[in-house]
């Protein structure tokens, strides 16, 4: 049995974190975008070693630079400057405190709903206005962007585009042609792409991640990407988001950004973000292969509990959008999987209002705990 299948839920359950506490015992987690798998084992050993020589101080995250380039050049293909990258805490406060220094209050900034729902709330929180370019439904199921309103939106006004690649819910890799699509009109238009890229180390087999500032870079269009190892390996709470402007006009606006951003980074987040880089890809090759098996356990699931929903498997990460309108359970249907069901999904809605009839689903979770998973929401179907 791999690390990845031997998970014991009382365990997990002694957890402290949010996806464990949030909801009583009876009920069973699989909403915020948490993994329940144990961490990398270089991680591991070098959180121990900070902690063995009290090391809990602030972040001097000088060597993180150089091991994000060697990552991005082995697993992308990317090459990055060092000097074009720093840190920050969090994707989520990179990309609000580039949006004060790129744009002005009151800015339209562009977002693919349905999407990662705290794209909308920071472009309010920094005072900028969000303007909906909503995916399209492609013919047969799918999301896929929507060029031509992405076009309008820009040719509006809009200033900033907060690109979601791969995208969050809907498990979209977007191809180096809709990239190049979207650098040409970022050009155009002189709109500013924040490149969101925290799943990109999640891709699996059968797409490949274009990072946006390797094409938009020699399309002389402005782009920031914003990534982490937080989400590939599972380190979210010790905050530690990495920053690469992707072009030199790009790398002097950010001299703007608060010089406190970077002492503001976790000190433990950095060092598990250099390890991850330097020595985590044997740890990322094994979850992947298992996010692979998971993500086609969970058409086989629901073919077994719930035939009515529908389901893409996503191309990367272990995130299910679940489209939900044919059970007839309204808008939320969440709240019957969570009531009847004792399973605790995210709320399709909570993306926007495509999100409506939709819930989304955590897959990061070993086999046994995914099955019991579905299996309580089928449960929440049955009459009684
Ligand atoms: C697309 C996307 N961006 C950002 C985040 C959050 O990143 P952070 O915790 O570094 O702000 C997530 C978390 O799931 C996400 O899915």
């Amino acid at each position: 049995m791999t690390a990845f299948e031997d998970l014991s839920l009382a365990k997990l359950r002694g957890r402290a974190s949010a996806k464990w506490t949030t909801y009583p015992a009876d009920v069973l987690p699989a909403w915020v975008a948490e993994m329940d798998f144990p961490l990398a084992e270089p991680i591991k050993q070098r959180l121990r070693r900070a902690i063995d020589s009290d090391d809990c101080g602030y972040a001097h995250p000088t060597a993180l630079p150089n091991a994000f380039a060697a990552f991005a050049k082995s697993r992308f293909g990317w090459t990055v400057d060092p000097s074009r990258v720093r840190s920050a805490p969090e994707v989520m406060v990179a990309i609000a405190e580039i949006l004060r220094v790129v744009t002005k209050p009151g800015d339209g900034v562009v977002i693919n709903p349905p999407v990662y729902p705290p794209f909308a709330m920071v472009i309010e929180e920094v005072g900028r206005k969000v303007v909906d370019v909503p995916l399209a439904h492609v013919p047969g199921g799918g999301w896929d962007l929507d060029l031509d309103a992405l076009e309008k939106a820009f040719a509006d006004g809009a200033k900033a585009y907060l690109l979601c690649n791969p995208h969050n819910p809907v498990g979209r890799v977007f191809e180096q042609s809709q990239l190049e699509a979207i650098a040409k009109l970022a050009k155009q238009y002189g709109v500013v792409v924040l490149a969101d890229e925290i799943h990109a180390p999640l891709v699996l087999p059968g797409a490949v991640h274009v990072p946006f500032v390797s094409v938009s870079e020699p399309l002389g269009a402005n782009a920031i990407a914003i990534t982490s190892a937080s989400k590939a390996w599972n380190i979210a709470g010790l905050k530690c988001a990495v920053i690469v402007a992707g072009s030199a006009a790009m790398q002097s606006a950010l001299k703007a950004l608060p010089i406190e951003l970077t002492e503001r980074t976790g000190h433990h987040g950095v060092l598990a973000n250099i390890t991850a880089f330097e020595e985590g890809a044997s740890y990322l090759d094994g979850l992947l292969e298992h996010l692979d098996r998971n993500r086609t356990l969970m058409a086989e699931l629901l073919g077994m509990y719930l035939p009515a929903v529908r389901y893409i498997p996503p191309q990367a990460g272990y995130l299910a959008w679940l489209d939900c309108s044919a059970l007839g359970l309204g808008e939320e249907p969440a709240k019957l999987f969570l009531k009847k069901g004792k399973v605790a999904l995210m709320r399709g809605l909570d993306f926007g209002r495509q999100g409506a009839c939709f819930a989304r689903v955590n897959m990061g979770t070993s086999s046994a705990i995914l099955s019991e998973v579905v299996g309580r929401m089928g449960k929440a179907l049955e009459k009684g």
